[in-house]
């Protein structure tokens, strides 16, 4: 047996400092493939698949789907989301399956007469839902990359059992499921599946949902285009066209997933490997580490003033950024190389004063006044898969708001979608999550809405060393740069790199939210003094008290390079799982 790498030995020896989530759920280390995910029974799916021949890329599918059934706030079909694929072979390609506006949308559709955005119009409801991505994303990526050894149709039939005969419930789901009792009991097909027309569930009891386990069969029999081109397609546009929504048999038809180039950067000697737009992610990442590169992160305090302080104005000059100019590549100009010139982020760096906080308003981008951002339920969930050859995906998706849109779409059990609201409503008015967004992201038919989610591989000497990602909406790119930097610059063991306690600054509004206890009273004294303004997290009305405070989930794993070991790190904020195929 090799002898453990320093990463291993470290987590042998040591009761990790606990920096974060009070008891982190314990990692996972293999030399073998695994799957970090936020739901059991979804990563077991995928470890199983992984045991029975299956390479990354088929885990990733069945997890995902499975998610889809028992892990409804996030998980899904009715969403989209990124996917990057990274080969042994070191080829590596990033898929886009985000939701597109129907053609049927208009520039102003949230607006009310008077020019003002409408209260959940953009959330809730059928108006809310973008074409769903998923199926059609999740098939490309196995077509181009699946190992062959399971069919489609195997790889579906975890999700479907779950769905037909059900999974029992546990605590956490029925707490959250009765925290969203407004938003699935305003839709008649949520309100019987999630809500049992007012017979709660409670911890334990079973959860079938035998129409999405039909919809699943259809697509194992008919493949993936049955989604947007058969009975499925036909029953979403049926529902759309009986309650006020847009989307059509025209638009599923329509529907295509793309391959995108993966968008590469380096930071300290690691290469990265991370979604280019239609996701801000990747450039505001590469860019904030870029200029953190100018800096000693390491001499610095983890959870100290001047680290939080750094960190915050970085944040603040690419979220500015990402306001300014990003949208879908499809529909707008985006200046990615500039935005990642070093030398235009070396000038941009240069305008932080380590002494005091750059208020946004003097900050480029400029849009409009800092508002409080409504809160709102969110969610999205990421997972984390490779397999004993060295094949790795890393997937995050999303319906966007906890539980979407609260459509399920008639007869299908598909929860929907509100990715709309990922749209600029209107230039100058926070979304959902507080993003004051620019015309780059206006909402055009067929267009794809702007999004934060940031699946990430780094690697190290050509080897994979972490693969991460995170729901969190706005906070996404803020949570992949803390663990990362935790690793590579804090050296934190993973368990304390994931669980470590987070801060998130995004331009607009002008604050640093942060998690209970993410730094001492003092260093916040420190921060307040130096000019932020320093707000806790707040509970999203959703959200069930235990995540209260919580920023993001990232299911992450960690190769110790020395030993070959790869190390499963579920996040604590959610009931993440490492599952492993041995
Ligand atoms: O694409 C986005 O950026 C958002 N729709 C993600 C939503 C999200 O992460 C909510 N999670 N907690």
């Amino acid at each position: 047996m090799k002898r453990p790498g320093p990463i291993v030995a470290a987590l042998l020896l040591l009761a990790p400092a606990m920096l974060g989530a009070a008891t982190p759920p314990p990692v996972t280390v293999t030399s073998r493939g695994l799957v970090v995910a936020a739901e059991g029974h979804a990563a077991e799916a995928g470890a199983e698949v992984l045991r029975r021949g299956g390479n990354a890329v088929d885990a990733a599918v069945a997890t995902a789907l499975t998610l889809a059934v028992t892990y409804p706030r996030a998980g899904n079909i009715g969403g989209g989301g990124f996917m990057i694929v990274r080969l042994a072979d070191g080829t590596a390609t990033a898929y886009d399956f985000r939701e597109t506006a129907p053609a049927a949308a208009t520039r102003d559709m949230y607006l009310d007469e008077a020019g003002k955005v409408v209260r959940h119009r953009s959330t809730r409801g059928h108006l809310a839902v973008a074409v769903p991505g998923t199926v059609a994303g999740l098939a490309l990526a196995l077509e181009r990359h699946g190992s062959g050894r399971l069919s489609w149709a195997e790889l579906i039939e975890p999700a479907r059992v779950l769905a037909e005969r059900g999974f029992t419930v546990t605590d956490a789901m029925a707490e959250d499921l009765r925290a969203s009792i407004d938003l699935l009991g305003a839709n008649a097909a949520a309100r019987r599946i999630f809500l049992r027309n007012g017979h709660y569930f409670e911890d334990g009891d079973l959860l079938r949902q035998p129409e999405l386990a039909a919809t699943l069969a259809r697509l194992q029999a008919s493949g993936p285009r049955e989604f947007y081109e058969g009975r499925t397609a036909e029953l979403i546009a049926a529902d759309m066209a009986a309650h006020g929504g847009l989307i059509t048999r025209e638009d599923l038809a329509a529907y295509r997933p793309v391959v995108r180039e993966v968008l590469r950067g380096h930071y300290r000697g690691h290469e990265l490997l991370t979604m280019p737009p239609p996701s801000s992610g990747g450039i505001a990442l590469l860019q904030m580490l870029t200029m953190l590169e100018g800096h000693d992160v390491a001499a610095l305090e983890p959870a100290g003033a001047p680290k939080i302080h750094l960190f915050a104005e970085v944040m603040r000059r690419a979220y500015a950024d990402r306001a300014a100019y990003l949208g879908d590549p499809d529909f707008t100009q985006i200046p990615v190389a500039a935005l990642l010139d070093r030398d235009y982020l070396s000038r941009r760096a240069a305008t932080i004063d380590l002494a005091r906080a750059t208020p946004s308003r003097e900050v480029g981008g400029g849009l409009a006044p800092a508002r409080a951002p409504r809160p709102e339920p969110m969610e999205t969930t990421h997972l984390s898969v490779m397999d004993a050859e060295g094949n790795v995906v890393s997937l995050t998706y999303t319906i966007n708001g906890i539980y979407g849109s609260g459509v399920v779409a008639g007869e299908t059990g598909i929860l929907l979608n509100n990715e709309m609201d990922d749209f600029t409503a209107r230039p100058g008015t926070p979304n959902a999550f507080g993003l004051v967004q620019g015309e780059a992201n206006a909402i055009q038919p067929g267009k794809r809405p702007l999004s934060s989610m940031t699946p990430t591989i780094v690697l190290r000497d050509g080897q994979v060393f972490i693969v991460t990602g995170s729901p969190g909406g706005s906070t996404i790119i803020n949570t992949v740069a803390q663990v990362i930097t935790n690793l590579i610059d804090h050296g934190l063991s993973p368990q304390e790199a994931v669980a470590a306690k987070r801060f998130n600054h995004q331009w607009l509004p002008d604050a640093i939210t942060h998690e209970p206890g993410f730094a001492s009273e003092e260093a916040m004294a420190e921060l307040r003094a130096k000019g932020h303004e320093l707000r806790l997290r707040q509970l999203y009305p959703n959200d069930p008290p235990r995540w209260s405070g919580t920023q993001g989930s990232a299911e992450t794993i960690v190769v110790d390079l020395a030993s070959g070991q790869r190390i499963g790190v579920p996040d604590g904020r959610r009931p993440g799982t490492a599952a492993v195929a041995e």
